[in-house]
């Protein structure tokens, strides 16, 4: 289901909120994100990057990760904040697509603008889901 107006932009501040808070020095790229969940709820997360580079991790994923820790599983939206509209990643679209191909995805820019509205589904068409594995 879509989001009020004011819900949409509560959800796209949060995400620019937090942005300053990513651990980002060896790429300099900085992203926030904040995700809604089915019941109300907003958990924000930022990329963490390591000097192992590949022990890094994105912004959509910490955040989903920190709802997933409180209990929730079931998510309407989230917005990622970047200096221009960056999407999420392969691995992100896949880890958001775990819980649901309708979550709102909104791409956000330094100047908070939402450069795109999209879905997980539509970011992950033909995707492998829980269902191939029994599990929907
Ligand atoms: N990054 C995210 O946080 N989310 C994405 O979906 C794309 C990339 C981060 C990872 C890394 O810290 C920096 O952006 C540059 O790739």
């Amino acid at each position: 289901m879509s989001l009020t107006k004011d819900e949409r932009t509560d959800l796209v501040h949060r995400a620019m909120a937090v942005r300053h808070r990513a651990y980002a020095p060896y790429s300099n790229y900085a992203v926030g994100a904040a995700i809604l969940t089915a019941d109300g709820d907003v958990f924000e997360g930022v990329n963490i990057e390591n000097a192992s580079y590949p022990l890094s991790i994105c912004a959509e994923r910490t955040a989903l990760f920190q709802a997933v820790s409180h209990g929730k599983r079931t998510f309407r939206a989230i917005a990622v904040a970047t200096d221009n509209g960056g999407s999420p990643c392969g691995a992100c679209r896949q880890v958001l697509s775990e819980f649901g191909m309708d979550t709102i995805v909104y791409l956000v820019d330094g100047s908070g603008e939402i450069t795109l509205e999209t879905s997980v589904g539509k970011l992950l068409p033909n995707a492998f889901t829980p269902d191939h594995l029994g599990r929907g």
